[in-house]
């Protein structure tokens, strides 16, 4: 990453369909282009352009062995570029357009850059069921390789604000599309022989997952495992404060991330939010990241969060919540 003034500003575009095809063309072009997807942000480059997603490591100051998702706008276009065994197509199946990500072998022909796969044989793919997304990357006509729209090691962006508080100045321009609605990112699951494997919680629940597979999925791979999914760096959603992980109590001073009823002390914190009085788990995971950031910003050196299930995308939200927890 380099702290050097943006040289350049970024273009905000609005929805419309004249953006979207602008915005087509800068991705054709060569340019970087953060848009909304249903689970977060993503900063999009021509996938097929290895000079364009090169940008995209330097904007989010990401470290080069992180491979990426390739977005299609349909299931059709995905299933070109990998080589799907019967798990992969019954989840491709089951949940595209939606919030998962599969990593399957590279098709022979695939046109993605090495450096989006950086230099793995496998590639993560994933169809989004956002319509702006989907109109982009129709327009577009060629895979869109896109991590989370964030500086690397910070919290995944739900809104255009939080991107532009990230990456202002870095990237070409932006589609302000709202928030995004799920909140957290795709799940991951590769199917790269008979045991397919859980590598990221996320917008589809394990339980679904399995459900149509007929059998569990293997437990995620541990967090310090650089080897199948080099981008779960363990403190990789860290934010500056300290995370306090399963409170019970609020202490005087502490910023507090709540979920269901209030706890004890939370009368005195420096900040609170709580990620969905009623307990509702998919409303926690849209709140998560926006949360986050809120109470950091509140400057309090302790996050306490109270416990939250394990059950459906609590898996995600408590994955998110323990990266946080991280120090470097
Ligand atoms: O919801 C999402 O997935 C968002 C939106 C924008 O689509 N994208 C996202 O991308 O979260 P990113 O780059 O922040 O996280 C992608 C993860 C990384 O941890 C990366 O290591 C992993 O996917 N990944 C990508 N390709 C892979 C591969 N071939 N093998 C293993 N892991 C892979
Ligand atoms: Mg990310």
């Amino acid at each position: 990453m380099t702290d050097q003034t943006p040289q350049t500003s970024t273009l905000r575009l609005d929805a419309s369909p004249a953006a979207i095809h602008q915005a087509a063309d800068l991705l054709r072009a060569g340019g970087t282009v953060a848009f909304p997807t249903e689970t977060v942000y993503g900063l999009g480059a021509d996938a097929t352009n290895g000079r364009a997603v090169a940008k995209i490591y330097e904007a989010k100051g990401r470290p080069r062995f992180n491979p990426l998702i390739a977005h299609s706008a349909d299931a059709d276009h995905a299933l070109a570029l990998g080589v799907f065994n019967s798990d992969a197509h019954a989840l491709a199946a089951a949940f595209w357009p939606g919030p998962l990500t599969l990593v399957v072998p590279t098709a022979r022909n695939c046109p993605v850059s090495e450096l989006a796969r950086a230099g793995l044989e496998s590639i993560g793919l994933r169809v989004p069921d956002h319509p702006i997304a989907q109109a982009l990357l129709r327009a577009c006509g060629r895979p869109v390789c896109a991590p989370s729209a964030n500086l690397s090691g910070h919290v995944s962006a739900t809104t255009a604000a939080h991107v532009l508080a990230d990456l202002d100045g870095r990237i070409d321009a932006i589609i302000d599309g709202g928030a995004a609605s799920v909140g957290v990112e795709s799940s991951i699951v590769a199917c790269l022989d008979d045991e397919p494997r859980l590598l990221r919680a996320g917008g589809v629940a394990r339980e679904k997952l399995e459900r149509v597979l007929g059998r569990a999925l293997t437990a995620p791979a541990a967090a310090a495992d650089t080897v199948i999914a080099p981008g779960m760096l363990s403190s990789h959603y860290a934010p500056r404060a300290q995370v306090r992980l399963n409170a019970t109590r609020i202490e005087p001073g502490e910023a507090a991330l709540l979920f269901g009823p209030a706890l004890p002390g939370a009368g005195d914190a420096r900040a609170v939010v709580n990620l969905s009085p009623s307990a509702d788990l998919p409303e926690a995971a849209a709140n998560l990241f926006a949360a986050l950031r809120g109470l950091d910003q509140s400057g309090a050196a302790i996050i306490a969060v109270a416990p939250i299930p394990a059950y459906g995308l609590g898996e995600a939200i408590r994955d998110r919540l323990a990266r946080a927890a991280v120090r470097e």
